[in-house]
């Protein structure tokens, strides 16, 4: 087995490595001068099982064109079996065309994957089980959630409630709900743009309770931030936990958290914190 990680997330790479007791395989990856990626697989992979890890957060692109290269570069050198560890897969919102007018993003980075060479893709909470679907290899779809409920469990009173702050995201809070044995809200989200969301009303009883709010991801922060503006307009403690597995944190995020009377923010390493946050930031590693 060989495990070599690209330059997205080098220190889960090293904690996984560390996890399997294995020495991480050498790859050089940088830039030629006019910003094309060098890729060079120094380690022999020839009949080897190769894992490459690849988390795909910003700059999303150039992530994933590393690692189209680093398959291929394995590919050729002879490697058995190639298996991209991708623990944020970006595109996978793109799962549906909403408008008919926009590209399958999430099918398309599929069947580049599959392209360039990878035979298994070992992915975590994707935005929707539907994205596994696009898949023509097979996915081993992990999830984060239990060792999130499980670092909640301990902190989780009879007051507190889940919530999701989408209908996307109910059959998450569900399961969040069912190991915390708490009740579940739903907040009807409306997103006028990329960044910019407006909550609508909330299914579910909130006045006096602690909200937890759980996500697959916090981008910008705006579903996040609607919510929790919707749920402390409905009686709520102002002591609000947000549980997110991917914590991409771009744009405005830092700035929109920072203004809500966030007790902490719960998430993963499953991305690089773009910056030690001003407020309470608790990961769980997902190396094991
Ligand atoms: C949407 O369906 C996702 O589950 C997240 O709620 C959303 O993508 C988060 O994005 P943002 O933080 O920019 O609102």
């Amino acid at each position: 087995v060989v495990l070599i990680s690209g330059s997205s997330h080098p220190a889960l790479g090293a904690a996984i490595a560390k996890v399997l007791n294995l020495e991480q395989g050498r790859c050089i990856v940088d830039r030629f001068p006019d910003g094309e990626h060098h890729v060079e697989v120094v380690e022999e992979v020839r009949g080897c099982d190769v894992y490459l890890l690849q988390t795909l957060g910003p700059p999303v692109d150039s992530h994933l064109m590393e690692l189209l290269l680093m398959v291929d570069a394995c590919r050729r050198r002879g490697a058995a079996r190639v298996t991209a560890v991708v623990p944020y897969l970006a595109y996978a919102r793109h799962d549906r065309r909403e408008t008919g007018r926009e590209p399958l993003g999430a099918r398309l980075v599929a069947d580049m994957l599959r392209v360039a060479g990878v035979d298994r893709l070992v992915a975590m909470d994707l935005h929707s089980p539907a994205v596994e679907g696009c898949f023509n290899i097979p996915v081993e779809h992990l999830s984060a959630m239990p060792l999130l409920a499980d670092h909640l469990q301990r902190t989780a009173t009879p007051s507190s409630v889940v919530v999701s702050p989408d209908l996307g995201a109910v059959k998450r809070a569900e399961r969040y709900a069912a190991q915390l044995k708490l009740p579940v809200a739903v907040v009807h989200k409306h997103r006028t743009s990329g960044s910019q969301v407006q909550a609508r009303r909330i299914t579910g009883d909130v006045e006096g309770c602690t909200p937890i709010v759980v996500d697959d991801m916090i981008s910008t922060a705006g579903t996040v931030e609607a919510a929790v503006n919707a749920l402390l307009e409905a009686g709520c403690a102002p002591e609000v936990t947000v549980v997110a597995t991917h914590a991409l944190l771009v744009g405005p995020a830092i700035d929109r958290l920072q203004r809500l009377p966030l007790r902490r923010l719960l998430t993963t390493d499953s991305l690089p914190l773009p910056m030690r946050p001003p407020f309470q930031v608790e990961v769980v590693s997902v190396a094991p």
